[in-house]
């Protein structure tokens, strides 16, 4: 079987480490956030290029945080790519407010700038672009919308740990959320997430509302409602230990990237028409397809010019799909479909009435794409297997 993420080797790895980690917070009762948390969050802020981090209890409640401090509520609108993992737009949808959904670049898979303008009302307050499989949306073009519109960016960062934007590490703008589900490049035993920023009065209110809106260092003292969104002691103790590896899984992760892509793009010369790295395509030049072998059109990940990304996942489009998938299942090859139903036509969303055509981009990808193995341990004899499979 070749796992999709391999969590098990990548502990194998770290044992000796890892567990010292788990014991030191044992012995110490360090449970709840705590000294090893503090620890993790100084390094984190740092290799996000940011003043300070913020641990949570997940990357839901990291954005949530986010959308808080800006005071986010009933009667907002918030934009958010239809084209993402839920939580982007629940978040939205918890706090009473409306996610607004918009169309995808065909090239980046990340929200559209062009589109976002076109569903800005009075009403609008954020954009939640989503920096998606680990590839930083189209930040410059976002930011500068925000800025004529007044509105907040808040970074949905949650795949893209260490993936840059025109050489910066995200996020780009005034606040990131990340989550450390254990899938992630950087994974937990168990839920975590945190919230970046350099800006000190939104992390005062997203440090009181995460810990029941406690004056810093007063227990029994609640300035304001909040919750318990607290990052645990032992998640901040193994994250701070898989940080050090995090540049090295990345590099691993890149290099896999590169292997898939020499490998699938071998066969024929059509693959030279494969975009490999370049400025985004306006979406008159929708990417086309290239034939991997006579049977199975392929469709590359895309690299934008300002990008460095991260490969949270390698995401492939085929008409054939479904058929691919089913030949990597039989070669026991695990992979995943990232996302099959976009959010405007989710059942927990037919109270908004989108319909079916209202995002044609969305709609025709999700019908194509599927993700590939890959994580800092895949091995270079399971990237062949994988090429092989689909190259039948
Ligand atoms: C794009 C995106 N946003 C938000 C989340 C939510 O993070 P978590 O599962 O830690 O709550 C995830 C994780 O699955 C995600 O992929």
């Amino acid at each position: 079987m070749i796992p999709f993420v391999d969590l098990k080797t990548q502990y194998q790895s770290l044992k000796p480490e890892i567990d010292a980690a788990i014991q030191k917070v044992i012995d110490d009762c360090a449970f709840v956030h705590g000294k090893y948390c503090e620890e993790f969050e100084n390094n984190f802020a740092r290799a996000c290029e940011k003043a300070i981090c913020i641990g949570t209890s997940n990357g839901t409640t990291a954005l949530e945080l986010a959308l808080r401090a800006y005071s986010i509520g009933p009667g907002d609108e918030v934009i958010v790519p239809s084209h993402t993992f839920i939580a982007t737009a629940e978040v939205v949808s918890i706090l009473g407010a409306t996610p607004v959904f918009a169309e995808i670049d065909e090239s980046t898979y990340t929200i559209d700038p062009k589109d976002i303008e076109k569903r800005i009302t009075p009403k609008t307050k954020a954009i939640i672009p989503v920096h998606l499989y680990g590839q930083a949306a189209d930040m410059d073009s976002i930011l500068e919308i925000a800025q004529k519109h007044n509105l907040k960016v808040i970074e949905d960062c949650a795949q893209a740990h260490l993936a840059k934007y025109k050489g910066k590490t995200v996020p780009v703008g005034e606040i990131g959320c990340f989550s450390f589900f254990p899938g992630k490049n950087l994974g937990a035993y168990g839920d975590a997430g945190a919230v970046v920023t350099d800006n000190p009065e939104l992390a005062k209110k997203i440090s009181q509302f995460l810990n029941h809106g406690r004056e810093k260092g007063e227990k029994y003292k609640h300035t304001s409602i909040g919750n318990n969104y607290r990052m645990d002691g032992l998640q901040g103790a193994i994250l701070n230990v898989k940080l050090k590896y995090l540049q090295k899984w990345t590099d691993h992760r890149r290099a896999a990237a590169q292997k898939y892509r020499d490998g699938l793009s071998a066969p024929t010369s059509t693959n030279t028409a494969l975009p490999q790295g370049g400025s985004v395509p306006s979406s008159a030049a929708a990417p086309t397809f290239a034939a991997n072998s006579e049977a199975n059109p392929l469709l590359l990940p895309f690299e934008a010019d300002y990008a460095y990304h991260v490969y949270h996942l390698f995401v492939l489009r085929s008409p054939r799909r479904d058929e691919i998938i089913k030949k990597l299942r039989e070669n026991q090859i695990e992979c995943g479909i990232h996302y099959p139903i976009p959010l405007h036509l989710q059942p927990a969303y037919a109270n908004l009435g989108y319909k079916e055509g209202d995002f044609p981009v969305t709609e025709k990808i999700v019908k194509e794409i599927f993700s590939l193995p890959i994580c800092g341990e895949v091995t270079d004899e399971s990237i062949e297997k994988v090429i092989s499979a689909i190259s039948i």
